[in-house]
């Protein structure tokens, strides 16, 4: 029998548990109020979920939360976001002991947050290093730290948004894809541990995709950093939501969205000619400057 609020799990193909129905369950995301969390945010919205956004800004989780507002499917639905810097953990394991409490404890956490800002190694401070692993790394341990008790009783799910250069490492990105790595260890890591628990999880690694963030992103990138995400394209947001729930319905630990479930089986058998094909474009970006 099923409880209310339990993701119904699954084994069959998937190497992770599966998640039938989005109806009724509640998903925290963290980094939900801009880009690929706020799609996730509504599309669930529309497919029924209870949804609570995370994220710093207050004025972009309330435009988020209009926006998520005019997709929900039913009245008694409840979408409502809370203000977190989930750099810090002591304020992750304050603010997600008040979810629970006042929101209802989680089915589902994704988390989405993060930032990149590429750069030659040269130019990356320290500061910005060890933001990007707080960010990416220690946010997504201290989110699971502090909720996995309440995912493993209601057989819940972990969606961890790395990247393409969360497996392959890429130039300019020496803080970001470092610490996308780390985010890829630790889930790889849990998904073995969480199995017999009943608990999924899921890596999502995302191409370039059309956000805000993405536009930040660009503002300062290298011309061979820029020249190298090119080749695996441009998605819009919603693709990559879209993406991430047949993910989560299908019960894999690999989400790789567009031509990445392509680029990460080349660099995991022919990494030789991955390494050749950036080298080159490189190479050609550098003697066009
Ligand atoms: N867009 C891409 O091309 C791309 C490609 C591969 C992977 N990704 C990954 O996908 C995820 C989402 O990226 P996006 O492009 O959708 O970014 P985005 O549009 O900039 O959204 C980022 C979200 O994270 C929140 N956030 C940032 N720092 C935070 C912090 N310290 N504490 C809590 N929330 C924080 C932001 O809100 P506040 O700033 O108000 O806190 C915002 O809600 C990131 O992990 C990114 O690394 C993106």
């Amino acid at each position: 029998m099923t409880t209310r609020g339990q993701v119904k799990a699954g084994t069959g193909e998937s190497d992770t548990m599966k998640v039938k129905e989005f109806e009724g369950k509640n998903v925290y995301i963290v980094g939900g109020s801009s880009g690929i969390g706020l799609s996730t945010a509504e599309l669930l919205s529309s497919r029924g979920s209870n949804v609570l956004i995370f994220a710093r800004r207050k004025d972009r989780l309330e435009s988020a939360l209009e926006r998520m507002e005019g997709r929900r499917k039913s009245g008694v639905q409840r979408l409502e976001y809370a203000q977190l810097d989930v750099t810090r953990h002591d304020e992750v394991e304050k603010v997600m002991g008040e979810a629970v409490r006042d929101f209802g404890p989680p089915d589902i956490l994704i988390n989405s947050a993060g930032r990149a800002l590429p750069d030659y190694f040269e130019n990356i401070s320290f500061e910005q290093f060890d933001e990007s692993m707080k960010l990416h790394a220690y946010g997504c341990w201290s989110t699971i730290k502090a909720l996995l008790p309440y995912l493993e009783e209601r057989h819940g799910y972990i969606v961890n948004v790395s990247s393409v250069v969360g497996f392959l490492g890429t130039f300019g990105y020496t803080d970001y894809s470092a610490s996308k790595f780390a985010v890829m260890g630790l889930t790889e890591s849990l998904r073995g541990e969480l199995k017999p628990r009943k608990v999924g999880i899921s890596i999502l690694c995302p191409p370039d995709t059309d956000t805000p963030g993405f536009e930040m992103e660009n503002r300062n990138k290298p011309p061979e950093t820029a020249a190298l995400g090119e080749s695996a394209g441009l998605l819009q947001p919603e693709e990559v939501a879209g993406a991430l729930i047949r993910g989560m319905e299908k019960g894999r630990f690999f989400i790789g969205p567009g031509s990445v479930r392509m680029i990460y089986l080349a660099k995991r058998f022919i990494p030789w000619l991955v390494n050749l094909v950036m080298d080159m474009e490189v190479r050609k970006v550098q003697k066009k400057a």
